[in-house]
């Protein structure tokens, strides 16, 4: 939490995440950069791959002001992927057009042998350092009101992109390893922690304002595993983070969590919790959000289908979660089919809808 009072912030999301409620809360959208934006499609024809406009500063900042310049949001967030850390730590990584991320797997039997933190703990980054240029052009370029969010993936989900060789529907891989082999994986885990800290310190120093861990995959873990995969691990970064940037907003996004998002929010030590379409508003409030800002938590089918249900979705989502600490979201990323005038009438409603 932060030292100063709320209130020397000037900036809407910064105010929040210092625990303060607004009347309009403040707005980002995950994914709010991408293929919905017919700017960002024009940029990625040009590019030979996704992973060079994530490694090319002057596209990675233009597609992550792209939103920005559309839409009245409060926040950017850093224009990169989760998968840039298994990267950086020496696996194969490389994305199929209309098939997602895939990675050379890893397996219990060949170990973490190929990897190491040795890029990321490098003057400015190894690998990365395009990234962290990157969020250091953003920050010069945004308006003095607009807030510059970082992020990574959290341990347990680059973990599954790292074992199942991408996407997955089952996890089986990556569970099987944690349940039969705990000793190898804790130290697959923390690797991750130990790059993760790495990661978001480089992105904080280059002028990131507040970080979010995408905790996207902790729906598949069973109660005791998620405390051992995902509370623990996370709270490793959060102390390692708070160690060197005391002040530091961290936004934890455990999606799926269910009612472990109890266990997440009073064990990790995060700022704010960010919550997933599925997590009931109104027990959100008293549950989690006695202590924590939260974040969310429109569905993005909501988005992609529009009109006014979309408007009251996002009326009952403030008057419901907006009587504390909110930073208005949806509860998990933009569509790739979501028309850019459904996010301009969704902006315009919560602008003027509350005042
Ligand atoms: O939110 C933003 O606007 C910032 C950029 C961002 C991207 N990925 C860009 C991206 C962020 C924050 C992410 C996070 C991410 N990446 C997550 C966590 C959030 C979530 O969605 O659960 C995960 C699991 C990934 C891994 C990943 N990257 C997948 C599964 C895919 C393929 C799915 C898809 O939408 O295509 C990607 C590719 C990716 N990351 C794209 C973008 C804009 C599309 C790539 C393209 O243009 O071809």
């Amino acid at each position: 939490m932060s030292t100063k009072p709320a209130t020397t912030d000037s900036k809407p999301i910064l105010r929040v995440l210092g625990g303060e409620a607004a009347g309009t809360p403040p707005i980002w959208l995950m994914r709010q950069a991408g293929r919905y934006l017919p700017e960002y499609r024009k940029i990625r024809a040009q590019a030979d791959s996704f992973l060079e406009l994530c490694y090319t500063p002057a596209l990675a900042t233009e597609i992550t002001l792209q939103p920005i310049r559309r839409f009245d949001l409060d926040a950017a967030i850093l224009f990169s992927d989760i998968l840039v850390v298994p990267h950086a730590l020496g696996q194969e990584v490389w994305f199929v057009e209309g098939q997602g991320p895939k990675l050379r797997a890893l397996d219990p039997a060949a170990g973490l042998a190929a990897l190491s933190t040795q890029g990321l703990q490098e003057d400015g980054g190894g690998l990365l350092a395009p990234v962290y240029e990157t969020v250091s052009k953003v920050r010069a370029a945004l308006p003095n009101d607009k807030t510059l969010i970082g992020f990574a993936g959290g341990p347990w989900t680059v973990a599954a992109y790292m074992v199942e060789g991408g996407a997955s529907q089952t996890f089986q891989n990556v569970k099987r390893w944690a349940f039969s082999e705990a000793g190898s994986f804790s130290s697959l885990i923390d690797l991750l922690v130990e790059a993760t800290v790495l990661h978001l310190s480089h992105q904080v120093e280059a002028g990131a304002e507040v970080v979010q861990l995408f905790e996207s995959h902790a729906g598949v873990l069973p109660e005791r595993e998620f405390r051992r995969r995902i509370t623990e691990p996370s709270a490793r970064i959060v102390s390692g983070l708070h160690a060197r940037f005391p002040d530091l907003p961290i936004i934890g996004f455990p999606r799926g969590a269910g009612a472990l998002y109890e266990v997440y929010a009073r064990e990790t030590g995060v700022t704010a919790l960010g919550l997933d379409s599925s997590v009931p508003a109104a027990w959100a409030r008293h549950a989690l959000g006695r202590t924590l800002p939260l974040q969310g938590n429109l569905d993005p089918v909501h988005l992609l289908a529009g009109g006014d249900t979309m408007i009251e979705a996002a009326a009952e989502i403030v008057a419901t979660l907006g009587s504390g600490p909110l930073i208005f979201n949806l509860g998990h990323g933009v569509i790739k089919e979501t028309p850019p005038e459904h996010v301009a009438a969704l902006v315009a409603f919560l602008r003027g809808g509350s005042e």
